[in-house]
């Protein structure tokens, strides 16, 4: 095997910060302006002043921890508070930024940041939906118009994207971000950092309807351990470089201005308090710039780790690079005293304050404090733009599972029941994190089939709610506390009793049901990821009638959807769509949207062959069904019971043609695609690719490039991609970037599940000026 390792560390070093995007994105004029202001006003600041800069505490309309942040006006007055989060509105924002503008000796402006995780009135499909559409500009613009609703309510930092890498759907926060593999998820990294703050950090400041982005939650978060929120997460680096680090440094490498720690350790360290991965990997490696905020009050938990108490835990913190403290205020009452007692700590403390002022600076805060804070732009709320955009997205974000005898679209003319809790209840619509969405202004199913502009006759459709959403009075127990929103549940032998004579009336049954927006998102995992017992009997009772079921999910993760998968002609991914889901699901089942989202997360056959994800790495036995003694279980197939990238559409496409080449630095792949349908349609056309000839094992197959292609009935189109080396390359087990030239397999098809294959061998030229693009 021959082989091209770059071992050497200078270069290395070389690649890896010479190179950094970051280093390019900022311009070393503007760059040298600011340094010389932040210079400048810090010269002028006391100790303490440069402490308050640190502390970011907590005030206003939201909760998102189990602390809440005091007397948070007064200290702001007293030079304590370097930014707040979760208040909003011209108003209020006004208030507290008046107060730092007026009442402070220096006058240093407040950061405003808030959770705008998928829209911020205007609501979008959670992320994970959003990803499904594979539609990046899409994805782009819905970053672009929550940053327009998010700015015009006087916020300048929104803590998102979240970009956690996740193959277990047990965790909840799997809803918030973008699936399971590497390339999709730094190519989404790197839009939504685009939409929010736009190509050019230096026009920031001139930009107001464009805010900070917060890359999140470094790192690797999503590889808690069994899936259960805050857990401890053990990984190699060749696993941690390969495949969990890519889209935090996708989102550096566009400029992203903040970076937030996560709550779990790394191979025995707190993220929080860690080194190697702050100062080590973010800054030497990466060349990050901008500025490090802790998760909410992660510092103080820090002391949960058994890292020491109160001035050991933000000792360690202010030394790893944990610049801003959020919450827990471990910096403003320590901080101090660890300087009297060994004056080394101020160079940390100028280096955070330093960090967080320049990030002020390039929002352009010392200019105007009150950047975007005019009632007036107010009127981009929800605007009609705002609300199309987040249905399209909606629309693109549909999974069609299953489609027998093609039950969809819905004939006009046909009789059909409307059936199940999702389809009148609208609080779920939102998903679990909408920020300042506001649920009633969201359009359900009902709503939508019954609205004036609605082409869907009266006279069509019946309606019965079939089952309560929840039965299980202990997780209702749970959820209800903490705004879970769910009533009491109604007598079941009743509602199914309604259900049943309005289905028999019908030709189709259209059951939504699912998750309740609690179920998923923070501090929500589950163990058993299956659809409540009593909805899948509801199911079951209705397949008696003899009549095809759609089943239309609205959930924040994939379900385990064994079980009812026989008893549903098809099935329709939803996930949580947004404000705009009752059009869009009404426009999807009848046919004037055609689906076109694919899985971005593997759906298990059972929750037993959890973490299942198509890129998992070869084994020296793989499965063969005539030997005793290869890969498998007992009881399950290996196979999941939806792949990644999976999605059907109306149409049907078929793919032949694939070629590849190497040209200069790249391999270039080309495959047509046919719509050999009656219906126009959109396909994500998927490349893949695999090493064959590799000194490290490596995954069976990786996604290296996709283009999603709109497709007129009977029409054809030849796709290209191009292959950089560089995303052929890989990390080694000790982190550093490896090529190697060799025979890889590229593959095409509409899901990971490839039809098309062709071997090429790729003599990898070394280019130095070539990074990993992911
Ligand atoms: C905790 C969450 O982990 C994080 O994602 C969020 O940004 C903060 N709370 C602030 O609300």
């Amino acid at each position: 095997m021959k082989k091209t390792h770059i071992l050497g560390s200078i270069l290395f070093a070389f690649f890896a910060i010479g190179n950094s995007a970051q280093a390019q994105i900022y311009n070393p004029f503007a760059e040298a302006k600011a340094n010389a202001f932040v210079d400048s006003l810090m010269s002028k600041m006391t100790l303490d002043e440069k402490i308050g800069q640190l502390n970011l505490p907590s005030v206003g309309f939201d909760v998102t921890g189990p602390v809440l942040s005091k007397d948070v006006e007064a200290k702001i007055a007293r030079g304590e508070v370097g930014g707040v989060f979760n208040t909003f509105t011209p108003i209020a924002v006004r208030k507290l930024q008046e107060r730092a503008i007026k009442e402070t000796r220096l006058g240093i402006p407040l950061l405003l940041g808030y959770d705008v995780i998928h829209g911020h009135r205007t609501i979008f499909p959670i992320p994970l939906g959003l990803s499904a559409t594979w539609n990046l500009g899409l994805i782009e613009q819905s970053a672009s118009v929550a940053a327009k609703e998010a700015t015009a309510d006087g916020l300048n930092w929104t803590f998102s994207p979240m970009v956690d890498i996740a193959r277990d759907p047990r965790w909840g926060r799997v809803s918030e971000g973008a699936g399971e593999d590497p390339y999709l998820g730094s190519r989404i990294s790197e839009a939504m950092v685009w939409g929010y703050q736009g190509k050019n950090i230096e026009n920031l400041s001139k930009q107001n309807d464009k805010l900070m982005a917060c890359v999140k939650h470094f790192a690797l978060y999503g590889g808690a351990e069994a899936g259960r929120d805050y857990n401890t997460v053990d990984m190699s680096l060749y696993k941690m470089y390969n495949d969990y680090l890519p889209p935090y440094k996708a989102a550096i490498n566009a400029g992203v201005a903040t970076v937030m720690t996560s709550f779990n350790d790394i191979n025995g360290m707190p993220a929080t308090c860690n080194e190697d991965l702050i100062q080590g990997i973010l800054r030497k490696e990466w060349g990050f710039k901008g500025m490090v905020v802790t998760d909410y009050t992660a510092i103080n938990e820090l002391e949960n780790h058994g890292m020491g108490i109160g001035k050991t835990v933000a000792a360690r913190s202010i030394k790893a690079g944990a610049e801003m403290d959020m919450v827990g205020e471990l910096y403003l009452l320590h901080l101090e005293y660890l300087f009297a007692e060994n004056p080394e700590y101020l160079k940390y403390i100028d280096r955070a304050c330093k960090n967080i002022l320049l990030s002020k600076y390039r929002l352009g805060l010392f200019s105007d404090p009150y950047r975007g804070l005019d009632e007036k732009n107010q009127s981009v709320m929800l605007s009609v733009e705002h609300l199309q955009s987040a249905q399209k997205a909606a629309e693109e974000s549909f999974v069609l599972l299953k489609n027998e005898n093609q039950v969809l679209p819905l004939k006009p003319m046909s009789k059909v029941a409307f059936i199940g809790p999702h389809i009148k209840r609208k609080r779920d619509l939102i998903g679990s994190w909408s920020g300042a969405g506001d649920w009633k202004k969201s359009v359900s199913i009902w709503d939508a089939l019954t609205s004036t502009g609605s082409t869907v006759k009266a006279e069509n459709i019946k309606y019965a709610e079939g089952c309560n959403l929840l039965e299980d009075l202990e997780l209702i127990a749970k959820l209800n506390p903490h705004d879970g929103q769910i009533e009491s549940p109604k007598d079941s032998k009743k509602l199914l009793k309604e259900a049943m004579a309005v289905a028999k009336k019908s030709e189709v049954i259209v059951v939504a049901v699912g998750e309740t927006f609690g179920m998923s998102g923070e501090a929500a995992s589950r163990s058993n990821i299956h659809l409540p017992v009593h909805q899948v009997e509801m199911i079951k009772s209705l397949h008696t009638l003899g009549k095809p079921i759609v089943l239309v999910l609205m959930n924040g993760r994939p379900l385990v959807l064994t079980d009812v998968l026989p008893y549903c002609s098809a099935i329709l991914e939803c996930w949580f769509p947004g404000t705009q889901a009752g059009p869009a699901i009404v426009n999807t089942l009848y046919g004037k949207n055609n689906p076109s989202g694919k899985i971005t997360m593997t759906f298990p056959q059972n929750e037993g062959q959890i973490p299942i994800y198509y890129n998992s790495r070869t084994t020296g036995r793989p499965f063969d069904n005539n030997q005793k003694y290869t890969s498998k279980y007992l009881d399950v197939s290996n196979e999941p019971l939806f792949p990644f990238g999976f999605g059907l559409s109306y149409s049907n496409f078929e793919y032949s043609n694939l070629t590849a080449e190497t040209k200069g630095t790249s391999v270039v792949l080309t495959a047509e695609i046919k719509n050999i349908s009656q219906i126009d349609g959109q396909e994500v056309v998927q490349f893949y690719a695999s090493d064959l000839e590799a000194t490290y094992t490596r995954p069976k197959k990786q996604l290296v490039g996709f283009e999603k292609v709109t497709l007129k009935a009977g029409e054809s189109k030849k796709v290209t991609v191009n292959v950089e080396q560089s995303q052929l390359g890989y990390y080694d087990q000790k982190g550093e970037w490896f090529f190697e030239p060799g025979i890889f397999r590229f593959s095409v098809g509409g899901s990971s599940q490839t039809t098309l294959n062709k071997e090429l061998k790729v003599l990898m030229t070394f280019k130095p000026h070539v990074t990993p693009e992911f």
